[in-house]
């Protein structure tokens, strides 16, 4: 177990602490994982009482889907490890307030005043609450271990992650600093690394010499989710793709690192982010395409289209679908295109990385030039599948694709939510799935060309099909028929 540690949560009011956090931390204190020398101390700008506090957070453990089952008196106990804050994150009295807290806990626990300080605000409070804690000298190690949790989205564009990145190097050191992307958190996510390296018959093959292209996609059925505030600021390429899948991409090429250890795989993801050619400004139309879901069905349900969502201006660009072909300049992947793709109100929710092989050199056989496929299902199904060519029962020689498949709940556990390891890995003061600076800039730096490109020039027209760059797509359709242009015509996009 950690050592004796305070969670103190900013924006604990808000819904990522109410659905996802609070029901993490309940879930590792359940489990023992936290030690008994754990509080927490909730922080927000709203006027509460402790008490208030408490029913509050109990009450939304009850709600949340996430909450493991609930032992019995376990939220009595729970409840007694709370205490709220409130004030002006521009103050310095809530900081004072939350010191004060760190010396109780102290009293209470004996041991350091550890603390974990987890930023679930919006963007724009960042900076000035690492600031404010930096002020009151909440960064400062000699009383025990400080570490920073800062959520996403980091920066909106290169120039601005680097303004924040040195806002917050200038109270903290980069080794107290956890910037959360949850992907790396999922189980299925880690398992790419432990089947790409702890096995032997797959790196050979993980090549130029063998691959053809390697497919990222990570598809949802939801749309808006009431997040249109924070959604038309974002986009889809803020919101998944400059994170989500740029670290399922790092995580697919990279090479071999020498250890398990945080800065020889972060050491290993940023070499390979580098080798990526970034997505040229001027010529965004032939590697890109974006689109907007328009009204459609999901599921058989009538669903209203993104401009029609609550929130969402009427004539919004915000684009909800992004495809994208990556190259990667190094020996490894020389001329194997990686395409990525995202979006909401897809068919189904799905994520997937599928490194799909070269054809057999000569076909000797009706049927059977087919690719083969290594697909690694994320979720749901989490799993690993292979897909080759087989003979079919019978007098001829007819070949025909079968599947061999692993299912990930043959190890019969019920899988984490990333959210718990990643915040035991933070207590623990583990990095090593959480991007490091120089990952976060240089993602940045291969998607800043679509985001100015997309973001300049409103309206204009790729040369190619003479289509509205911001295609619409159909609720409940696979994305604009750009996408396939984009990946075909030797190539399609995997049916899901
Ligand atoms: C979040 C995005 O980071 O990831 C959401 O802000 C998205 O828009 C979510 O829905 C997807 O995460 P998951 O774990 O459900 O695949």
């Amino acid at each position: 177990a950690p050592e004796p540690a305070t969670l103190v949560i900013f924006g604990v009011t808000g819904d990522l602490a109410k659905r996802k956090l609070l029901p993490a931390v309940f879930g590792l204190w359940q489990d023992g994982l936290l030690g008994s020398a754990f509080n927490i101390v909730g922080v927000g700008r709203q006027d509460m009482t402790d008490e208030a506090f408490r029913d509050f957070a109990i009450t939304a453990l009850k709600e949340s889907k996430e909450t493991d089952a609930i032992l019995p008196g376990s939220l009595e106990k729970f409840r007694e490890l709370l205490y709220y804050e409130f004030g002006e994150f521009g103050e310095d009295d809530v900081y004072d307030r939350v010191r004060t807290e760190l010396d109780r806990a102290e009293e209470e626990h004996g041991g350091r005043k550890n603390a974990l300080f987890y930023l679930s605000t919006p963007p724009s409070l960042f900076e000035p609450i690492s600031n404010g804690l930096g002020r009151l000298g909440l960064a400062d190690e000699s009383e025990g271990w400080r570490r920073i949790v800062i959520e996403k989205p980091f920066g909106r564009d290169l120039a601005s992650a680097r303004e924040l990145n040195d806002a917050i190097h200038r109270v903290w050191d980069e080794s107290q600093v956890y910037r959360i992307d949850h992907y790396l958190g999922k189980e299925t996510v880690q398992n790419l690394m432990a089947i790409r390296f702890g096995n032997a018959i797959f790196e050979p093959l993980w090549n130029r010499g063998y691959v053809d292209h390697v497919q990222i996609t990570a598809s949802e059925d939801l749309g808006l989710e009431g997040r249109a505030g924070y959604y038309e600021e974002a986009g889809v390429v803020r919101d998944m793709l400059q994170n989500h899948l740029m670290q399922l991409f790092a995580l697919t090429a990279m090479e071999a690192p020498a250890a398990f250890d945080a800065d020889a795989i972060r050491d290993e993801k940023v070499k390979v982010l580098r080798a990526v050619k970034p997505i040229p400004k001027g010529r965004v139309g032939s590697v890109a395409v974006r689109g907007q879901y328009g009204a459609g069905a999901m599921y058989g349900e009538k669903v209203p289209g993104y401009r029609q969502e609550p929130g969402v201006k009427t004539g919004s660009r915000t684009p909800t679908y992004v495809a994208v072909k990556l190259e990667v300049d190094n020996w490894r992947w020389q001329g194997v295109p990686f395409f990525l793709r995202t979006g909401k109100r897809l068919p189904k929710k799905v994520t997937e990385i599928a490194v799909v092989f070269k054809r057999p050199p000569l076909g000797i056989f009706p049927g059977g030039l087919e690719r083969n496929v290594l697909a690694f299902r994320i979720q749901p199904d989490e799993g690993v599948s292979l897909k080759f060519s087989s003979k079919t029962p019978g007098q001829e020689m007819v070949l025909r694709e079968v599947v061999m498949d692993f299912r990930y709940d043959a190890f019969g556990a019920q899988l984490e939510s990333p959210y718990s390891r990643l915040l035991l890995d933070a207590m623990l003061g583990d990095a090593t799935l959480f991007p490091r600076e120089d990952e976060v800039d240089h993602a940045w730096q291969i998607v800043s060309g679509l985001l100015e490109a997309w973001e300049a020039a409103p309206g204009s027209r790729t040369g190619k099909t003479g289509a509205p760059e911001l295609s619409n797509y159909a609720a409940g359709t696979w994305g604009p028929d750009e996408a396939e242009e984009l990946i075909g015509p030797d190539r399609r996009w995997r049916r899901l």
